[in-house]
């Protein structure tokens, strides 16, 4: 089967600690580092880019799981492989007329190409993504309106996550947004096996026991 992969959104982490953050995340047990890298244009709000990622990478060895918030995703592609991201995951809401460019430029520079939709975007606009000879190796399901951390799993989304794992059941399927404890199990069962989580995992008294937890209902 499809391998658990335990993400924590370091946008609900301490921003100015961010090198302590992330071993510290790594210490509890993370597999990769969720890096939500906005425009302020695609979505409401600013966080981090290529330079932050840059200092990042200088401390750790971490798969860094880049989430691109952008209107221009192929403006990233240098700049972020340079830097030293591991994984980059597109919208599809952006990238309608260039996705073949775009998923050729991440592969081209060493980097692992994802898609993502916002909860409005239904689930057949990646299909092609999926099935081209130069196909994404991940699909990441937004369970939120892209943002902001904190906010409520929309349990309706596992719609889509199910339709793609009975399409392709070996691909990555990656679900962002309100995922914790009490929302895991939803995800698991429809077949979500990369799990982002900021708030539920930052705002623990133990992070490692969120963490633990997450991967073991995936894994069951
Ligand atoms: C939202 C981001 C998420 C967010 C998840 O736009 O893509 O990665 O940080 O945070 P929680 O887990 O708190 O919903
Ligand atoms: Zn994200």
């Amino acid at each position: 089967g499809v391998e658990a992969k335990i993400a924590p959104s370091m946008l609900s982490s301490d921003f100015a600690n961010l090198a302590a953050e992330a071993e510290r995340m790594l210490q509890c047990g993370a597999d990769w580092l969720h890096m939500d890298i906005m425009d302020g244009h695609f979505v409401p709000n600013l966080t981090i880019g290529a330079p932050v990622i840059e200092s990042l990478r200088k401390h750790t060895e971490a798969y860094l799981d880049c989430h691109l918030m952008v209107t221009n995703p192929l403006d990233y592609v240098e700049p972020l492989a340079k830097a030293g991201a591991s994984g980059f995951t597109f919208h599809v809401e952006v990238s309608k007329d260039n996705w073949r460019e775009l998923i050729q430029s991440i592969k081209a520079k060493g980097m692992r190409p994802g898609v993502s939709l916002k909860p409005g975007t239904p689930i057949e606009e990646v299909y092609p993504m999926v099935e081209d000879k130069n196909a994404v190796e991940m699909v990441l399901v937004m369970t939120v309106e892209p943002g902001f951390g904190g906010q409520k799993f929309m349990p309706e989304m596992m719609d889509k996550v199910r339709a793609l794992r009975k399409k392709y059941p070996s691909l990555d399927i990656e679900v962002d947004g309100g995922l914790g404890p009490s929302t895991i199990e939803m995800a698991a069962s429809a077949g979500a096996n990369c799990i982002v989580a900021g708030s539920s995992v930052f705002g623990a008294a133990e992070p490692a026991e969120v963490i633990s937890l997450l991967k073991k209902t995936v894994n069951e």
